[in-house]
């Protein structure tokens, strides 16, 4: 293995709003993307630069080893009652880290040059996640070690570091079972970089800029910048976002080893979702007028407010959080962070009219806030689910008390340039809302936050609320943050101090995409023999609600700033409520399926979220073969207040939004329809009772052909972008086949490759990586990614009696 990597050795050039920047060789950084080899079990001797690695794989980072599965039920089997659940007695949990293989040791060998390598550099390794317990040994020798898997975290290397050519990193990774509640993923998942500067140079993740004064007409930047030196200069200068040059500063004065730079932008342009306008800040640290260092940071112009009689406001505005929350899993892509696949589940929550993420529960990967920074997310970033307290055996509970600070610590140093990052979180649910030592951890994390920065406020997702309420732990929180629990809102709001109340985590309602059952009525925890749960969205958990329970609240409550739907995806695991049974492996609670395919709930919270462009979506679909003359109620999700609905051209009767109960004031629904194959129209009405658009479904016939259609057509060739590329089976005449499983094949040629696929059954158990799968409710999402030589890409699926279908990207450099 003697792969190195030199793509980014030379000169490191980045893109920002539309424009080139290149840094000066002060200082660069490798990613350690490419030459790694990979093997399960335990090897001691990997550290060393003999060790004979020919036999392990060949892997590119970011990588999760357990995706690949297979899937398997005595996987991490927890015998436990979830306390938190109201559950008092163990029962069998198959499914709960998806039944994936991510216990044991595994270990990751890279071999890397650094030409340039002299005495008067510094070199640190910096790892942006590793699952878990990571143990980082260099040239033979530990260089450092640190527990939790999704932390942040760096060494420096210098002094370990060959000054030729190869420098063999080895790093050992141990998961043990009982250590979470969902699929944490396994492996090197998030980025490996090396990062080489002078001895005198700005510390890593040393800027922090805040916008402390805004105005029309001028902002402030405030930019703190740590340095490695007693006796320097550093001049910052600020560009818009296509790239002229607004504000500069010199400054020469040193508080300890830190600069204080203020800058004046005229006329700032505000960040917002609506507007995510970007600015760089450069700074450029010179001794004696040589230039030792240069750091860009994309940073965005904003106010955020939390008053006690307003709520929230952003630039002034109040507001209302339009929000969801993510596990980090990529669906089929398991944990290894790609920016492709996280782009698409921005673009789908944006068209939903989302507007924030809650990073449930732990640091959020820094690609993902790039991206909420450049297309409008607000962020609520949490950092752990357990705290001395566990919720399982092996959780972050055996961390807590030496690292909790640490981590926090670069959670927000790593982070807190990112502009859509609004509100820090220090726990989600801890057992440790309960008893006096919990009021006082909760204390002393706020603290650290406020400490690391003082611009942001801090929340709990509390479900413990009548104690968190005497105990005092609510009061002292900047914005309590309430998890489900749509009863004691009313109580929560006049006891706690704070004036407001965020719905940190909403809904929980659960549903398989285009699945219904009968007969359609509400249901809590309510199972089925197929292991699936109802798409007209009316079963929930014990513990959790209807997403109109929350809309009642939201509307009704000025004090309530807002809502995060749990979730905004399915994930793997928590296969709730089919946590005892198998095969259930993945969870029902998601907005969208696992392949990202929207389930009719999409539609329900886009009708009142997505405030620019009209919704009128009908469910059921119209297959029902073996139902003539049954029951079978139609609901329809619209911004509309009313429309009138039609089978087969029968007017079956307006319906109106209206009070009587949750459902009637968000969803129109006919409960009386009884099913009859045809056509079944909804129109949509105006104020006066007119016609302004329509919707039809219509009943298919058998499959026949298959359709393709991809998210993108241009694909960049750099062997990790990738086409979600969503295929449907459709009758003769072109309508949608909604029931069907056909198995489906898929193959990849040009200079693409076939990476998953995915068909948001959470009982399925066909891995993803295998170029063969099952339709559920007659569609599935082939992932096509590129390779590093551009060149027209063609995938086509086949399946049997089905006319093939073809589609033809093209991937550039
Ligand atoms: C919450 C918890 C989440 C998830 C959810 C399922 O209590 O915070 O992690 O378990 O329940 O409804």
């Amino acid at each position: 293995m003697t792969k190195s990597n030199y793509n980014s050795l030379l000169i490191y050039i980045f893109f920002i709003g539309g424009l080139f920047f290149s840094q000066a060789q002060t200082r660069k950084v490798i990613t350690l993307k490419k030459g790694w080899t990979f093997n399960k079990g335990s090897h001691p001797n990997a550290i060393n630069s003999n060790f004979d690695d020919s036999k392990w794989e060949n892997v590119t980072v970011p990588h999760d080893w357990a995706i690949y599965g297979p899937f398997d039920k005595t996987v991490d089997i927890q015998k436990v009652a979830i306390t938190q659940n109201g559950e008092n007695v163990a029962t069998e949990k198959t499914g709960r880290t998806g039944a994936l293989p991510y216990i044991g040791e595994a270990w990751y060998r890279n071999e890397f040059a650094l030409s340039n390598f002299n005495k008067n550099k510094r070199v640190l390794i910096l790892f942006e996640g590793a699952m878990s317990e990571p143990e980082v040994y260099l040239n033979g020798k530990k260089i450092g070690e640190w527990k939790y898997g999704y932390s942040y975290f760096y060494f420096d290397i210098t002094d370990q570091i060959n000054d030729t050519k190869n420098n063999l990193l080895a790093v050992k990774l141990t998961n043990v079972g009982l250590s979470s509640r969902w699929y944490p993923g396994a492996g090197l998942y998030r980025k490996v970089q090396i990062i080489i500067k002078d001895k005198n140079s700005i510390e890593q993740w040393g800027t922090f800029i805040t916008t402390p004064v805004i105005s029309k007409e001028l902002a402030k930047v405030n930019v703190k910048t740590k340095v490695s030196v007693e006796d320097a200069r550093l001049v910052t200068t600020i560009y818009d976002a296509e790239g002229n040059e607004v504000s500069n500063n010199e400054d020469n004065v040193l508080f300890n080893n830190e600069f204080e730079q203020n800058l004046a932008v005229k006329k700032p342009k505000l960040w917002s979702p609506e507007t995510p306008y970007l600015y760089s800040a450069i700074s450029k640290l010179y001794i004696d007028n040589q230039l030792k260092d240069e750091v860009t940071k994309r940073f965005g112009i904003r106010s955020i407010n939390y008053d006690q009689k307003k709520g929230f406001s952003l630039n002034g505005k109040v507001r209302k959080f339009k929000g969801v929350c993510l596990h980090h899993d990529l669906g089929p892509l398991g944990t290894a962070i790609n920016i492709s696949a996280l782009r698409r589940q921005l673009r789908i929550l944006k068209d939903m009219g989302c507007d924030a993420i809650r990073s449930s529960h732990n640091m959020p990967s820094i690609e993902q806030l790039e991206l909420c920074d450049e297309m409008g997310f607000m962020f609520l970033a949490e950092s752990f689910d357990e705290w001395a307290k566990p919720k399982v055996k092996n959780g972050y509970n055996r961390f807590f008390s030496n690292y909790a600070e640490k981590d926090i610590v670069n959670l927000v140093h790593a982070t807190r340039n990112h502009p859509s990052i609004v509100m820090w979180s220090s726990g989600n649910e801890v057992p440790d809302q309960w008893g006096t030592e919990g009021v006082k951890r909760a204390k002393w994390l706020q603290d650290i936050f406020h400490r690391e920065d003082p611009t942001r406020p801090v929340t709990v997702g509390m479900d413990q609320v009548k104690a968190t309420i005497e105990s005092g732990f609510g009061a002292l929180l900047d914005v309590p943050g309430l998890n489900y629990r749509v009863h004691l809102y009313e109580e929560a709001y006049e006891k706690f101090p704070q004036g407001f109340l965020l719905g940190s985590e909403t809904a929980s309602t659960v549903s398989s995409r285009g699945i219904y059952k009968f007969p359609v009525e509400k249901g809590i925890m309510k199972t089925y023999d197929d292991f699936q749960s109802s798409s007209y969205d009316l079963e929930y958990c014990s513990w959790s609600n209807l997403p109109d329970d929350d809309f009642v609240l939201q509307d009704d409550k000025p004090w309530v700033i807002g809502e995060f739907v749990w979730t905004g995806f399915d994930y793997l695991g928590e296969p709730t409520p089919y946590d005892e049974v198998w095969p259930a492996r993945s969870s029902y609670f998601g907005i969208n399926d696992l392949a990202g395919l929207p389930k009719d709930r999409y539609y329900l919270y886009r009708s009142r979220w997505n405030t620019n462009n009209k919704t009128l979506h009908i469910l059921p679909h119209w297959n029902w073969e073996g139902r003539e003359g049954k029951i079978t109620p139609v609901f329809v999700y619209t911004s509309f207040d009313s429309a009138e609905l039609f089978l087969n051209g029968k007017s079956l009767g307006i319906q109106k939004k209206n009070n009587q109960t949750p459902q009637n004031r968000y969803r129109l629904m006919w409960m009386n329809v009884k099913y009859q194959p045809g056509t079944l129209k909804v129109v949509a009405l105006n104020k006066d009772g007119n016609y302004v658009t329509e919707k039809e479904v219509k009943t298919a016939g058998k499959p026949h052909k298959i359709i393709l259609n991809s998210d993108v057509n241009t694909l960049k060739a750099n062997g990790e972008d990738l086409a979600y590329v969503t295929v449907t089976v459709v009758d003769k005449n072109g309508i949608p086949c909604p029931t069907a499983t056909n198995q489906l094949k898929f193959k990849v040629e040009g200079k693409g490759t076939f990476r998953a696929s995915c068909n948001g059954d959470a009982t399925s158990l066909e891995m993803f990586h295998l170029p063969t799968m099952k339709l559920f409710s007659g569609k599935l999402v082939v992932l096509v990614q590129s390779t590093e030589d551009a060149g027209a890409i063609k995938l086509s699926v086949t399946g049997k009696g089905l006319r093939k279908g073809t589609v033809e990207l093209i991937s550039t450099n």
